[in-house]
């Protein structure tokens, strides 16, 4: 561990008392000048200290994204999971999915489930349908879990809405207070919206055994925009995106990571019997609004009814014909 994490580490758990410069370089043996150096450092991780005469403290919009931090937040349910922490990666499903490659190359059959990486920024962050997922620094929180789930092919999008009620139910945990109108809520299948605003995307990815029809491996990737990125959300994305606090607070995106981990865990302990679907329907933007079914380049004007207990979008085309929608696009069409 270098000077700068024994720095950081020693100030969350000070909470809000100061720390001397001459304690903090007493306890590390490292000198004043290198403690004040790694305090600047800290500063582009997305720490914010205050500094008073008495030492320095973690203000209360110090929200860096640490493995201490993600841990203590985790509590018990800490050993549960096999959490990296980067500051900045290209995507972390790619670093999750060359980490089992580099283990089966090497013999060591597949990778442990739980395995889960947290990166406070993604240099390649990917979408669905192959689009980019913007993941500036400093602003959100993107995390990947390796999965070994005994699901068929056609079962593999209660992944992806497991996760979507995970994501609803950490956002309100660690937002409470915020007001009705920033409750979260799921745009099938895999966006969950405050305000009308996307805050959050997810993407699973997997292998499939091609002789049993089930899932060799999954990888669930998910991003929360928890704060607007400094000079705002960039190009067409200001029109979509949105932040799910208004203002910095203190861990916010490491308790984000905690609590959202904790509830897909406890919903995924379920996933087989599905038992969450009721939850995911009771969370939809979608229900009663007029959208656009799009595939393949055609665009399908639709009412979205309902969802089943498969977390399948069922919609009436304007010919009165209906479908259940696995898998696909759905946007919303202003009302006329
Ligand atoms: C979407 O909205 O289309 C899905 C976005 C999924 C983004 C997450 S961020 C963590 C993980 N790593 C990636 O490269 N993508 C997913």
């Amino acid at each position: 561990m270098n000077a700068k994490q024994q720095v950081s580490i020693l100030l969350e758990e000070a909470g809000q008392e100061y720390l001397s410069g001459n304690a903090i370089a007493e306890e590390l043996g490292i000198t004043r000048a290198a403690v004040w150096k790694c305090i600047r450092q800290m500063e582009e991780d997305g720490y914010r200290v205050e500094v008073a005469r008495k030492g320095y403290r973690l203000s209360e919009e110090s929200d860096a994204i640490s493995k201490n931090a993600v841990l203590r937040y985790l509590g018990d349910a800490a050993p549960l999971f096999d959490v990296e922490v980067l500051s900045e990666v290209d995507s972390t499903n790619n670093h999750l999915k060359r980490m089992a490659a580099e283990l089966k190359a090497a013999g060591g059959g597949e990778a442990a489930p739980w395995r889960t990486v947290i990166a406070g920024c993604q240099s390649a962050g990917r979408g669905r349908m192959g689009r980019t997922f913007v993941s500036p620094a400093g602003s959100g929180v993107y995390l990947s879990v390796f999965l070994t789930p005994q699901l068929s092919a056609s079962q593999a999008v209660r992944i992806t809405t497991a996760a979507a009620v995970a994501a609803c139910r950490a956002i309100e945990a660690c937002t409470a207070g915020e007001g009705p109108e920033r409750q979260p809520c799921i745009k099938w299948v895999n966006d969950i919206l405050i305000d009308g605003r996307k805050t959050c995307g997810i993407l699973t990815e997997a292998s499939v055994d091609l002789e049993s029809g089930g899932l060799d491996w999954a990888i669930m990737g998910i991003g929360f925009n928890v704060y607007e990125p400094e000079g705002g959300f960039p190009g067409e994305l200001q029109a979509i995106a949105g932040p799910i606090a208004l203002n910095r607070r203190r861990d916010l995106r490491s308790r984000i990571a905690a609590a959202f981990l904790k509830s897909f865990r406890e919903i995924y302990s379920d996933l087989e019997n599905g038992g969450f679907a009721e939850e995911y329907k009771a969370r939809s933007f979608l229900i009663g609004r007029p959208v656009y079914v799009i595939r393949n380049g055609e665009v399908r004007p639709a009412t979205a009814c309902s969802i089943d207990g498969e977390c399948r979008l069922l919609v009436r085309y304007e010919d009165g014909s209906s479908e259940a929608l696995s898998s696909g696009e759905v946007s919303v069409r202003p009302a006329l």
